[in-house]
């Protein structure tokens, strides 16, 4: 079956990015992101390519090379709907924040919205293919809800989770290690998931697209971040035993990973992961884990995700134990506020939590980071609700010079590893800032010999001082 439309309900960081590569690579399918959120629209949609709505290196030229010729951004979802042969749905699937299952399981209002609105609007078969990551036996659900609530068309059910990274995205989709696409084990499930493949095949090699059921696909998709996750988990976990013992846990990496079963990637000791997804994923694979009563095997996971909250919050103790236990009306600058560097994105970044920890000691905080805004910052801070809006915006400020940042600051804490903070004229901060001249590096991002040399007194995870 040869699709010639496709629609994709959620214009955010995946399903952008996900259909402009999609569409870039097959002139010949018409493809149309849609989302609620007007703004985020009018963004996707502006002349000026610097405006997109996500910022993500190498996107702004497929989009200008593919927007207007079969990739459309717009607001009009049912009439996506009805014109495609196949939808995706890429919506946002967070944490629930009430009811059962609050702050493990994940909400899929906004998933269950969508298939409703399908069921309603298709007058013709059509396949829908989870793009979002959800429970294992979610398509179950959205099968349940299609068939019941359409107007008697058919429709098949995929599952195909999106592996990119945020700050990678478009090198990610370009040439990502493996498609997965789960499918119903049915002479009608094989067509589907086939014009899926062939829809993928148009620029990754076939031997790198896995089919599998559907089931597998999904939890497949939990796994990864879950093993992702648990390797940081695990570095950091020794990251705090190299401080006490002399060894320099970055050379530890590189010896471990140098063993081809162990491998390289992903090893860097660090302030925390953030992102929206590896700790919303963990606790999602824990919470199933509990409803099938796999106590044992909850409570192996969810250590990964209390050592990440322990490694933030460790940070920010160091900080206000160097700083001879006071940080109150200390001015203490951050370097970074994204969860990694090359995004603006800062869902669950360390650096809040480690803003909000020294905030209650009543620091005074200058951020500055080279993508994120302030708006974006403030609304971090406020979500968290540990105090006023207005007294976030007497304890924290942002700013948008890095040396003016750093000027009379008692401490500067690194928690983002945006390239540029390497190449930043480090003496003249040093003159600029109150002595001592403290440093803490959540990256490992700094050369710890040049910054003793300067005169900084120098701390990074997962070396003794
Ligand atoms: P996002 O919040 O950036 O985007 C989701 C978009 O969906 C929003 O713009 C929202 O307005 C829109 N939306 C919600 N309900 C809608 C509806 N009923 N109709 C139309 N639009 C609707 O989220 P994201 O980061 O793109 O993540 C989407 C999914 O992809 C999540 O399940 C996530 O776990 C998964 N994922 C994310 C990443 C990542 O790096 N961000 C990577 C892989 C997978
Ligand atoms: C992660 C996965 O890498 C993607 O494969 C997955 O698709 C995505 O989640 C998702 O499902 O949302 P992302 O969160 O965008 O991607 O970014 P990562 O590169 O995985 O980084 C996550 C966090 O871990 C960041 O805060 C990063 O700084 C931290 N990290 C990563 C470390 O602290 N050390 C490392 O060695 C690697």
């Amino acid at each position: 079956m040869k699709i010639k439309n496709i629609c994709c309900i959620g214009a955010g960081y995946v399903g952008g990015p996900t259909m402009s590569v999609l569409a870039l690579k097959n002139p010949n399918i018409k493809v149309t992101v849609v989302d609620i959120n007007q703004d985020r629209i009018n963004s996707w949609n502006d002349e000026n390519l610097g405006d997109l709505p996500i910022y993500e290196p190498g996107l702004e030229e497929i989009v200008n090379e593919a927007r207007g010729r079969n990739l459309f951004f717009s607001t009009d979802v049912e009439k996506a709907i009805d014109e495609a042969e196949m939808i995706f749905i890429s919506v946002n699937t967070p944490t629930k924040t009430y009811g059962k299952g609050k702050g493990m399981a994940a909400d899929l209002k906004y998933i269950e919205l969508c298939a409703r609105q399908i069921a309603k609007v298709a007058t013709t078969d059509k396949i829908v293919v989870e793009k979002s990551t959800l429970p294992v036996r979610t398509a179950q659900a959205i099968k349940d809800i299609l068939d019941n609530t359409g107007n008697g068309v058919k429709f098949q059910i995929l599952s195909n989770p999106e592996f990119l990274a945020e700050g990678t995205a478009v090198q990610d989709l370009l040439t990502p290690d493996r498609v997965l696409i789960g499918g119903e084990e049915s002479e009608e499930g094989t067509i589907a998931m086939n014009s899926l493949v062939e829809i993928y095949a148009t620029w990754i090699p076939k031997e790198n697209i896995l089919t599998t059921n559907v089931w597998s696909s999904e939890l497949s998709k939990l796994v990864a971040n879950a093993f992702l996750a648990q390797r940081v988990s695990s570095i950091n976990a020794i990251s705090e035993l190299c401080e006490v013992t002399g060894a320099d846990v970055g050379e530890v990496s590189r010896a471990i990973g140098m063993d081809s079963r162990i491998g390289p990637k992903f090893l860097k000791a660090s302030v925390g992961f953030g992102g929206s997804c590896f700790q919303k994923d963990i606790l999602n694979l824990v919470y199933i884990a509990k409803t099938y009563g796999l106590n044992e095997v909850a409570d192996y996971w969810e250590q990964v995700i209390i050592m990440n909250d322990y490694q933030k919050r460790r940070f920010a103790d160091n900080i206000v134990s160097t700083l001879y236990n006071t940080v109150s009306g200390k001015k203490i600058t951050f370097l970074g506020w994204a969860f990694k560097k090359d995004t603006n994105d800062t869902r669950e970044s360390a650096a809040i939590y480690v803003a909000d920890a020294l905030m209650n000691e009543q620091a005074e905080i200058i951020v500055y980071d080279p993508k994120v805004s302030e708006k974006r910052i403030y609304e971090d801070l406020d979500y968290l609700g540990s105090r006023s809006p207005e007294e976030n915006r007497r304890l924290l400020k942002v700013v948008k010079d890095p040396y003016i940042a750093s000027e009379e600051a008692h401490a500067i804490a690194i928690l983002t590893e945006w390239d540029e903070f390497i190449e930043y004229d480090w003496k003249k901060i040093y003159d600029s800032v109150v002595k001592p001249a403290f440093v803490f590096d959540g990256r490992k991002l700094l050369d710890a010999e040049l910054m003793s040399k300067i005169g900084f007194d120098y701390s990074s995870i997962g070396i003794s001082k």
